[in-house]
């Protein structure tokens, strides 16, 4: 199988999960990126079943519009009962590094206001050790150099993601051979650098079903 097949096998895989939890009056949680928008087309099929969704980026939101889904502003709406997203890699503790589409701050906030979140990936996402994928932190951009500083105190090796602003107005530092070894701290580390808005790391908030996309099936993982 491509990858686009296992991105694909997965995104149904996870309408699947998502038709057991939802109701008519249900908001959903889209994530960004290639194996979310193989869910968004998915979802499109059964937008009847549902309210609507809150988007965790502008590209997400206009797929979203484009098959007539409903898209909410999250400060409208409570706790989402489920959201789906993809990731750049996970761990066996569902811990993840997210953010290569740079849509990392809004998915770690829908994430944080959602009852399951549920991670969608083909087989080469899955890693033992998180890090090989450069790790993007978001930051204000008066605070790119001072910030840098600091992640390079931390052993990093920040890198200015050039020409690319993030939905939010902010700039993206990405950490390249930067392996991780305990993400739950390193999370929190780097959140408490001044300046940092977040960074992709997903440990705090795992997710709590990942699908895998693999040659031999879909794999429930939790
Ligand atoms: C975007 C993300 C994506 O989930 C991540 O980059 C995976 O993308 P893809 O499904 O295209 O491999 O975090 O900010």
């Amino acid at each position: 199988m491509t990858q686009d097949e296992l991105k694909k096998a997965v995104a149904e895989a996870a309408l699947e999960e998502v038709k057991k939890i939802i109701s008519k009056d249900s908001i959903i949680g889209v994530g960004t990126g290639s194996t979310a928008n193989f869910f968004i087309d998915a979802l499109a099929e059964i937008k009847l079943d549902f309210d609507g969704a809150v988007a965790s980026s502008e590209a997400t939101r206009e797929r979203l519009q484009a098959h007539g889904i409903n898209v909410y502003d999250l400060n409208g709406v409570g706790t989402l009962p489920v959201y789906v997203d993809g990731a750049d890699e996970v761990n066996p503790h569902l811990h993840m590094v997210k953010g290569g589409g740079g849509a990392l701050t809004r998915e770690k906030i829908i994430g944080a206001a959602s009852t399951k979140f549920i991670c969608i990936a083909d087989e080469s996402k899955q890693v033992d050790i998180l890090g090989t994928f450069p790790l993007p932190v978001e930051v204000i951009p008066m605070a790119r150099s001072y910030v840098a500083r600091e992640l390079v105190k931390l052993g990093a090796n920040p890198v200015y993601r050039e020409d690319f602003v993030t939905d939010n107005g902010n700039v993206i530092l990405d950490l390249y051979n930067f392996p991780i070894d305990d993400p739950l701290a390193m999370e929190q580390r780097i959140n408490n650098i001044t300046g940092v808005v977040t960074n992709g790391l997903f440990a705090l908030r795992p997710a709590d079903l990942l699908l895998l996309g693999c040659s031999d099936g879909v794999k429930s993982i939790t």
